[in-house]
C-alpha cells in the first residue's frame, strides 16, 4: 500500500497516531511498521472501539438463559448404561483408527503462575518433577502404545512464546516422540488500545499487540496448516486441552464416543461448580444452543440460585476440555465466522505520544480476546459429559493458594492414590484422609485407573512417608 493511502486509511479510522514517528524511523524500520498497520483488520476496528473499547458493559450477559443439558459422569438409567458402553467402544474404534488428535492452547502469558518462560515448561509432577509438556507428550506416547497408532499433536502458541516452545521441544528431543508428530503453530494477535480507542505503539516502528486468546486457535488450526495436516492423517476429532490442566484424559473414549454419536460438532466436559463463585465458566443455554457465561459475568443472583434439592441452579463448570470436529473448523473458516471479543483492562507498556517509554503502574488500557467457548453456540449440536474434578482437573493458575502447582500436585497424589486403591492396593493415610505419602503414576504405567489392575505385581507395599514413582 502507499503511503498517502495508508495514511487515508488511518484517518477514516482516527488512528493517524500509529504514523506520529514516521520522519524518525529509517528505511526497516518504516516497512516494519507498514507491514503492521497492514495486517489490521481496519473492517472490523471502528466496531472494536465502539462496541467493546468504549463499552465497559459489552460482556453483557443475554436476556434469557437456562442451565444447560448434560449427560452425567455415570450413566442413570439402563438405557443410558447401554449408550455410555457403545460410546466407548466406538470411541475406542475411533482413536485406534487414527481419528483422534491431541491439542493444546498454549498461548497464554502465565502472568499469575509468575513464571518466566512458556507455562508448559512449568515443573509440576510430585515425584520427578517433569514439566506440564512432558506429561502431555508422555500421556500421548501412552496412548499410541494402548491403541497401536500413532497420534499426532498439535500446540498452539503465542507469537511471544512461539520460538521458546519450538526450542524447548527441540532440546527435550520432543519427549520421545516423533518430531513429525508435534505441530507447533502460532495464534494471531490483536492491537491493544487506550481508553480513547486509540492503538498504542510498543515502540517507534512497533504496534502494541497481545495474543488473540484461545478463541483464536479456531482461525489458526485453519490458517497454520494444521487442519489440513489433520485432514490428510484421517483425522476427524480434535480433544483439545488447556496446557494448564496435568489431568486432562486427552484419549476419553467415553467423551469421544458420545460426541460422535450424538452428532455434535463441538462438545465439552463439565464439572460441578464447588460452589457458586468458582472461578469457571458456566454451561448456559440461550435460545436453546449451549453458550458458556464466564464466571465474572454471571450475575450474582443467578450464581446464588438453587435447586429444591439444595444443588446450583448454574451448577456446570467449564473446565475447557472439548472435542471439536475438523470439519467444523474447516467450515467456520470457510463461511467466515467471528467471536465475540472479550476485553480486559490491563497494564499495557507502550511509548506516549512524546516517543517516551511507559511501564505503567495503574492499567491504561484495554486488551482483546476472543474465547473458544464462544464458537458453542454455531455448532449444529454440542453435547456436554459431566467429569469427576479429582480425576481431570488440577489447574496450575497461580503461585500460590487455590489452583497453584501445590494444589495441583496434590490433587496428582490424591488421583494416584485413588487409582491404586480402587485396585485393592494399601495407600497410608493421615488422620485427615490425605495420602502419606508421594505416588506419581507415569502415564506408562497407566493412563486410567482400569489400567492399574493389570500392574499389581509391579507395585511395591507402600510406606508412610514413602515417595513412589510408578513407571
Ligand atoms: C479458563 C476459562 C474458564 C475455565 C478455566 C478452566 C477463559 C476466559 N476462561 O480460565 O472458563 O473454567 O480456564 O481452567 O478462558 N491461551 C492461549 N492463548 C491466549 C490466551 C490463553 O493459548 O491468547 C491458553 C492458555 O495458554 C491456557 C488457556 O488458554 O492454556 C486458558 O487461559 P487463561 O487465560 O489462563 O484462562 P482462565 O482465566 O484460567
Amino acid at each position: 500500500m502507499k503511503l498517502e493511502d495508508v495514511k487515508k486509511l488511518l484517518k477514516t479510522h482516527e488512528q493517524s497516531q500509529l504514523l506520529a514517528f514516521w520522519e524518525q524511523l529509517d528505511p526497516a524500520g518504516r516497512d516494519n511498521l507498514l507491514t503492521q498497520i497492514e495486517q489490521l483488520d481496519f473492517s472490523k476496528i471502528d466496531d472494536w472501539v465502539a462496541n467493546y473499547v468504549k463499552n465497559p458493559s459489552s460482556a453483557a450477559v443475554p436476556a434469557d438463559f437456562a442451565p444447560a443439558l448434560s449427560y452425567g459422569s455415570v450413566p442413570k438409567d439402563a438405557e443410558q448404561r447401554r449408550k455410555y458402553n457403545e460410546a466407548r467402544e466406538l470411541g475406542r474404534k475411533l482413536i485406534s483408527g487414527g481419528r483422534v488428535a491431541a491439542f493444546a492452547v498454549a498461548g497464554g502469558q502465565g502472568t499469575r503462575l509468575g513464571f518466566d518462560g512458556p507455562k508448559g515448561d512449568f515443573p509440576i509432577s510430585p515425584v520427578k518433577n517433569k514439566t506440564l509438556f512432558q506429561i502431555f507428550a508422555e500421556t500421548i506416547a501412552a496412548g499410541a502404545k494402548k491403541y497401536r497408532r500413532a497420534c499426532p499433536w498439535y500446540i498452539m502458541t503465542s507469537p511471544l512464546n512461539y520460538e521458546q516452545t519450538r526450542a524447548i521441544f527441540h532440546s527435550n528431543n520432543y519427549y520421545g516422540l516423533n518430531e513429525n508428530d508435534v505441530f507447533i503453530f502460532q495464534q494471531g494477535t490483536l492491537p491493544n488500545f487506550d481508553f480513547d480507542g486509540k492503538i498504542l505503539l510498543a515502540d517507534k516502528d512497533k504496534i502494541a499487540c497481545s495474543p488473540d486468546g484461545h478463541g483464536g486457535s479456531l482461525k489458526a488450526l485453519y490458517t497454520s496448516g494444521a487442519i489440513e495436516d489433520m485432514k490428510k492423517r484421517g483425522v476427524e476429532f480434535i480433544s483439545y486441552f488447556q496446557i494448564d490442566n496435568p489431568l486432562v484424559n486427552i484419549f476419553d473414549p467415553l467423551f469421544i464416543g458420545l460426541h460422535a454419536l450424538d452428532e455434535a460438532e463441538m462438545s465439552s466436559k463439565a464439572l460441578i461448580k464447588d460452589g457458586p463463585k468458582e472461578k469457571v465458566g458456566n454451561f448456559c443455554l440461550v435460545d436453546g444452543r449451549v453458550t458458556v457465561i464466564e464466571y465474572s459475568d454471571l450475575p450474582d443472583r443467578e450464581a446464588e440460585k438453587r435447586n429444591p434439592d439444595g444443588s446450583l441452579v448454574f451448577e456446570l463448570g467449564s473446565i475447557a476440555i472439548h472435542i471439536i470436529n475438523t470439519n467444523f473448523v474447516e467450515k467456520l473458516n470457510a463461511e467466515g465466522f467471528t467471536l465475540p471479543l472479550h476485553r480486559a483492562v490491563k497494564k499495557i507498556p507502550h511509548i506516549d505520544w512524546t516517543g517516551k517509554y511507559i511501564e505503567p503502574a495503574e492499567p491504561n488500557g484495554i486488551k482483546l480476546e476472543s474465547f473458544v467457548f464462544d464458537a458453542l453456540p454455531l455448532a449444529s449440536k454440542s453435547m456436554i459429559l459431566q467429569t469427576v474434578r479429582s480425576e481431570e482437573f488440577a489447574p496450575v493458575k497461580n503461585a500460590a493458594g487455590i489452583d497453584s502447582a501445590e494444589t495441583s500436585r496434590e490433587m496428582m497424589v490424591a488421583r494416584s492414590a485413588d487409582w491404586l486403591e480402587s485396585a485393592g492396593v494399601a495407600v497410608p493415610r493421615r488422620p485427615d484422609g490425605t495420602a502419606d505419602c508421594v505416588i506419581e503414576i507415569a502415564p506408562s504405567f497407566a493412563l486410567e485407573k482400569a489400567d492399574i489392575k493389570a500392574k499389581l505385581n509391579q507395585i511395591p507395599e507402600i510406606k508412610p512417608g514413602d515417595s513412589v514413582y510408578l513407571a
